[in-house]
């Protein structure tokens, strides 16, 4: 088994930090002009954490490149964290958006579109109720509150390694068996352990055991974790999940923010089962912020009461939410962008990457993994796969990640910061994935003892 130098990795990023700083000159004075009163210097915090001193500074981006302000191209496997997975300014959405602005971008009226959207997303992910929301934080934050007036419970349930946007409760970890507050996140409004019960991916017992009282109104998952490197469900977890939900009275909510890499109509319908609702965000609308929360008739007979009172203030939604914009980016995206051809381009590319690290892995006999869910790949600093969050956690290693992502970057590649992810877009191409495999293999090449 090959071994990491550690010297040498300190080394070589000094190196590729240099080299980064002195490449970088519009956007490092971009950055200190905005750090006069933008906080960190940048418009939303997660963008401080590229790997260079700063981050790049955006002229433009279109299907799956990015050209910055000191003129420089790249290949873009972040994709805007995923918002921009169907790639950069999909021409279907933008021609749409465009026509929809010079009609009224935002009238506090329903157009015909939302129809359309609305039969869409039935279609696609098989529950019969749908409503818009503005982010995938704001539909998981709504569909929590619909699942509460569902079940008269207040607890939620999440697991160890999750990410569901800055919904409070769902911003936890599980420590020495108890849940604990994220560390990195600012202190949470109330005590998770009044609002949140946590356990492990994989473990059905476990979450058997912390649903058996039936306090839990609901279930928020991803039916595969994708934020600490990507945890597959084992053989028949999922239908452990649906069973135990089932019989519990538990409101089982899918987030296929990410997870809707997998196909047309994301993960759980991939694998042949239900949940009672599910949320979607980030690339719904090719980028436009909107996002959607689906329902199964069930849950709609108990709340439809309260949603549809005259007066609308019921807890979920906004005043420029389902605006006109967003709803005739959603139908241009899901019509003529997101589309079955789409997939099957992004899916087969994504394949040939995977394949690829896996080759440089093997090759260096470094002891990591790759893994893939449709067009979304991910590879992880420990030799297996891991088996739920703690596992997946426990091989983050943010120096090696610095070096590797900065590495790509000074070689004309765009990989998320805070993952090890790429995503593959409808314009991705052969030679954009061969061109990582090769940096991915010189990284590795320059850090072994
Ligand atoms: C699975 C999942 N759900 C929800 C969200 C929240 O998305 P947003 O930040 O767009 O609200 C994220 C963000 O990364 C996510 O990964």
């Amino acid at each position: 088994m090959a071994e990491i130098d550690w010297v040498r990795v300190r080394i070589i990023l000094e190196r590729e930090e240099e080299q980064f700083s002195k490449s970088h000159p519009r956007s490092r004075r971009m950055f200190e002009r905005a750090c006069k009163s933008m906080i960190g210097g940048v418009p939303m915090n997660w963008m401080i954490e590229w790997p260079g001193p700063f981050p790049i500074f955006a002229k433009k981006g279109r299907g799956s490149m990015i050209t910055d302000v000191d003129g420089h191209t790249y290949v873009d496997f972040c994709l805007g964290d995923t918002g921009a997975m169907f790639g950069h300014s999909p021409k279907a959405t933008v021609d749409a958006a465009y026509r929809q602005m010079l009609r009224g971008i935002t009238m506090m009226l329903p157009t015909e579109d939302s129809i359309w959207v609305g039969k869409e997303l039935t279609r696609r992910f098989g529950l019969p109720y749908w409503q818009i929301a503005m982010t995938a934080t704001d539909a998981n934050r709504f569909a929590l509150r619909v699942a509460r007036e569902a079940t008269g419970r207040s607890k939620i349930l999440v697991f160890n390694g999750c990410y569901h946007g800055t919904v409070d409760e769902t911003l936890v970890r599980l420590v020495d068996g108890k849940v604990e507050p994220r560390t990195e996140a600012m202190p949470p409004p109330v005590d998770p352990n009044l609002t949140t019960k946590i356990v492990e991916f994989n473990d059905s017992g476990a979450l058997r055991r912390a649903l058996e009282p039936h306090d839990v109104a609901a279930v928020l998952m991803e039916p595969a974790l994708t934020n600490c490197g990507i945890v597959l469900p084992e053989s028949g977890y999922l239908d452990a999940v649906r069973e135990i939900t089932h019989e519990t009275g538990t409101v089982w909510i899918d987030d296929e923010t990410h997870t809707w890499c997998a196909g047309p109509g994301g993960y759980a319908k991939a694998r042949g089962v239900q949940p009672d609702m599910i949320t979607l965000g980030k690339p719904v609308a090719g980028g436009i912020p909107a996002a959607a929360f689906g329902l199964n008739k069930e849950i709609f007979d108990k709340t439809i009461a309260n949603l549809l009172q005259p007066i609308g203030v019921n807890g979920a939604g906004g005043t420029v939410t389902g605006n006109a914009l967003a709803l005739a980016a959603m139908r241009a995206t899901l019509a003529k962008v997101v589309t079955n051809t789409a997939f099957h381009h992004m899916i087969a590319l994504a394949k040939r990457f995977e394949e690829g690290v896996q080759g440089a892995i093997r090759k260096s006999g470094v002891p990591w993994h790759v893994i893939r869910i449709g067009a979304r790949t991910e590879y992880q600093f420990r030799e297996a796969p891991s088996k739920n969050g703690a596992e997946a956690m426990a091989a983050a290693d943010f120096t090696v990640s610095r070096y590797m992502h900065l590495y790509a970057l000074n070689r004309g590649i765009l990989l998320t910061p805070f993952h090890n992810m790429a995503l593959i877009s409808p314009y991705s191409t052969a030679k954009d994935v061969d061109m990582h495999t090769q940096v991915f293999q010189d990284a590795i090449g320059e850090i072994l003892a």
